[in-house]
């Protein structure tokens, strides 16, 4: 798919397309307040592949969440082309999620009573009526099936997670990522649980998408994975260094 949408992205101010800027967040447990982002702040150019490099508990994935509204900042701001998204309604950030964002992570997260193809689809399907579904159903079947094909996939559409390696399982969950065309994909630790060679050519899919001028936020706890970027940015003490 060369069709991504990041190079015409309007950007902010800044050039960025994707900002974090002062973010805090602390998590509670029970009585225990954890601070985990102490001012936070990450600019993420349309087309650019940046890495967020940190140690375990570091941060990594909290911020990767706030950058795509799977999780709020408890202070600070984030900002999709200029527009804050702290504010937005749950709806709103629903939307922002669904439109923009593609999510992968290390756990792949497939459902595992739909097929390789149901799971693809599964992003389109989100918000839509019986009679949209009906008119759009074979358009994104088609694109569902040209994704997993461009991956490798085509022998595996009928097939449940639970029958693929670790690598088809990744690579259906960035085929599903993509389902929508998000301008930004967010990957957190994708290769985290893959061997050395099912990571490298899972890497080289995500180069690939890159390439094509997709915006890519990867993060990783690997120097080497994280070297495969434009750009690598360090978590320490809650904050990016
Ligand atoms: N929902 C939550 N509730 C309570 N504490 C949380 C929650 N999510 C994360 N934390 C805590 O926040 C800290 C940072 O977690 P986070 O998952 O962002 O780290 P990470 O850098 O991604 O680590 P890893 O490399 O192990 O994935 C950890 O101490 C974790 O226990
Ligand atoms: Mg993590």
């Amino acid at each position: 798919m060369t069709d991504h949408p990041a190079n015409a992205a309007a950007t902010d101010d800044h050039g960025a397309l994707l900002r974090a800027e002062d973010v805090f967040r602390t998590y509670r447990m029970g009585r225990v307040e954890v601070p985990v982002l102490k001012g936070a702040s990450i600019s993420v150019r349309a087309g650019e592949w940046v890495s967020i490099l940190g140690s375990s508990g570091s941060g990594k994935s909290t911020l990767l969440h706030i950058l795509g509204g799977l999780d709020r900042a408890d202070r600070g701001h984030v900002a999709f082309r200029g527009e804050d998204i702290v504010g937005y309604s749950p709806r709103r950030l629903d939307r922002y999620r669904n439109d923009h964002v593609g999510f992968v992570f290390q756990f792949y997260h497939l459902l595992p009573e739909l097929t390789v193809l149901e799971n693809t689809m599964l992003p389109a399907t989100v918000g839509v009526g019986m009679f949209e579904w009906a008119r759009r159903k074979h358009e994104v079947r088609d694109r569902a099936r040209a994704l997993l094909d461009r991956f490798g996939l085509s022998h595996r559409f009928r097939h449940r997670p639970a029958e693929l390696s670790g690598g088809e399982r990744q690579r259906v969950a960035i085929a599903r990522a993509l389902m929508r065309n998000p301008e930004v994909l967010l990957a957190d630790e994708p290769t985290g649980n893959l061997d050395a060679k099912t990571g490298e050519s899972l890497l080289e899919v995500i180069a690939e998408q890159h390439r094509a001028g997709l915006t890519i936020v990867m993060v990783t706890h690997d120097q080497w994975i994280a070297a495969r970027g434009d750009r690598t940015v360090h978590l320490v003490d809650g904050r990016v260094a």
